[in-house]
């Protein structure tokens, strides 16, 4: 990147040049000049509405509209030269289209500023990010839709507190996953809709005197109307913060379904199987395959926690309008956006290729009494007040532990010791499969109310996808 020292753009008043180490402390073209596409859409969206209004010439119009575009090839193709001494994106780009075309190239900043300029660039580029996420994010839920239904028979022990609690079926366990991403879509579209407002015209802080066209430049850009206050236009960033909060979300739950790949894949739990592309060896013990790619997922979950205090901390206490300090949104917003779509892209490769062994989950989950809640469930119908069955199943759990036998290993003898309501037909009631066939309605473990939940959540994803202009 150049360093040279021209004239900056704003060196009207002043009398020295800027300090070199100021300058490149100050500066923030080496990472903001990955909104040059963003840059240059707005800038033709603010050169064309001032044509419409008068305040550009056609033939000054043309100038600058083939200007930006030779630049926008010129970044294309890596031979753009970003120089330190221009600042940032904005300066850079300007500086280029005046070498260009000469003086008309001056005229694009009229009625505008780079605080409105930035907040514009910030807005699109996230509004671009968003679609890819929740692109991202669709592909993976349909693969989890996808195998939810392959595995609506699978049977495996439900938990909590980690502990083996109630048996469920493999695919009702994919489909609570889809139903937290399913969520996360939701809110960061949200986001998306409260962002979509065009800052362009606010100016510097208090508008501009020129006779502007706000909702025109709104309409160029695809935004669904301008922002209501020119104060609030260039000093917000609640938008940034929202996109990070919701992303932190979708992190949290990747980080969780991580920790849960990372133990069903251990040697001890030896649920599923993680194909080799998604894994790594160690340097030196030969039998290692190690899970690292959920590994990497859970780790960078920290990153987007950081980045959200981060930029919340950034914007407590700021007066307004715009401050230099808000420079300060955007590597934290890159950053979050690049491992945001990694980890979604790593997740959507992965999940379609794991192998699910279904013989080690059913025997987990036919071993640790999984099914004592239907035995007291059968009590209760056979008229015992709940309290009471809990009481007499915990009885033969007990004994079930002291002789190291399942529920359904006992005799019916042994089993109505325990109670004389129990007859001949409580063994249908003590299998795992008879256990999540029970659960047949809305939100249940049964494989057909897991077939039919996988249906509706295919249609809710496909539909979001459609809508997703991309
Ligand atoms: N690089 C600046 C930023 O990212 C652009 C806006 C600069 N505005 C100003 N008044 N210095 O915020």
């Amino acid at each position: 990147m150049s360093q040279e020292t021209p004239k900056a753009l704003w060196g009207g008043r002043f009398s020295e040049s800027t300090d070199a180490f100021v300058q490149a402390f100050t500066a923030s073209v080496s990472f903001d000049q990955r909104m040059a596409a963003e840059d240059i859409r707005g800038s033709i969206a603010h050169a064309t509405m001032l044509t419409e209004q008068g305040i550009l010439t056609k033939p000054e119009c043309e100038q600058i509209l083939s200007g930006l575009e030779t630049i926008r090839l010129e970044i294309e193709a890596g031979t753009f030269a970003w120089s330190v001494a221009r600042e940032d994106v904005h300066m850079n780009i300007e500086s280029r289209l005046i070498d260009l075309i000469g003086d008309v190239g001056k005229k694009l900043h009229t009625g505008r500023s780079r605080n409105d300029q930035v907040a514009t660039d910030i807005r699109l580029w996230l509004r671009g990010t968003i679609d890819l996420a929740v692109a991202e994010l669709g592909r993976l839920q349909s693969g989890l839709v996808h195998l939810a239904d392959a595995e609506s028979e699978t049977i495996m022990p439900g938990f909590t507190h980690l502990q083996a609690a109630q048996p469920v079926t493999f695919g009702h366990h994919m489909l609570a996953w889809n139903e937290m991403l399913e969520r996360d879509a939701g809110r960061l579209l949200d986001c998306r809709v409260r962002l979509n407002q065009c800052p362009l015209g606010a100016a510097a802080l208090a508008g501009t005197s020129y006779p502007i066209n706000r909702a025109r430049t709104a309409e160029l850009l695809e935004f669904e109307r301008p922002t209501e206050n020119s104060l609030d236009s260039v000093s917000d960033r609640d938008f940034a913060i929202e996109f990070l909060s919701a992303s932190s979300l979708v992190m949290m739950h990747l980080s969780r379904f991580s920790e849960e790949l990372i133990n069903w894949n251990s040697t001890a739990w030896q649920f599923i199987d993680l194909p080799d592309k998604f894994c790594t060896g160690s340097s030196i013990m030969p039998q290692k395959k190690n899970p690292d790619v959920p590994e990497l997922v859970r780790g960078k979950t920290g990153r987007l926690y950081g980045h959200l205090i981060n930029l919340l901390t950034l914007m407590k206490a700021q007066p307004l309008a715009y401050n230099k300090d808000n420079q300060e949104d955007k590597e934290p917003l890159y950053d979050a956006a690049d491992t945001l779509l990694g980890c979604l892209r790593a997740f959507a490769d992965m999940i379609p290729a794991l192998v699910v062994q279904r013989d080690t989950l059913k025997q987990a989950a036919v071993s640790g009494f999984s099914t004592a809640t239907d035995l007291a469930d059968y009590l209760v119908r056979k008229g015992l007040p709940f309290r009471d069955a809990h009481d007499v199943v915990g009885q033969a759990v007990a004994l079930g532990v002291r002789t190291q036998r399942d529920l359904a290993e006992m005799t019916l003898d042994e089993l109505q010791g325990f109670s004389p309501l129990i007859e001949s037909d409580v063994f249908q009631v003590l299998t795992v499969e008879g256990s999540v066939q029970a659960r047949d309605h809305i939100g249940g473990t049964a494989p057909n109310q897991v077939r039919a939940a996988a249906a509706r959540a295919r249609q809710r994803i496909s539909e979001r996808l459609d809508s997703l202009k991309m």
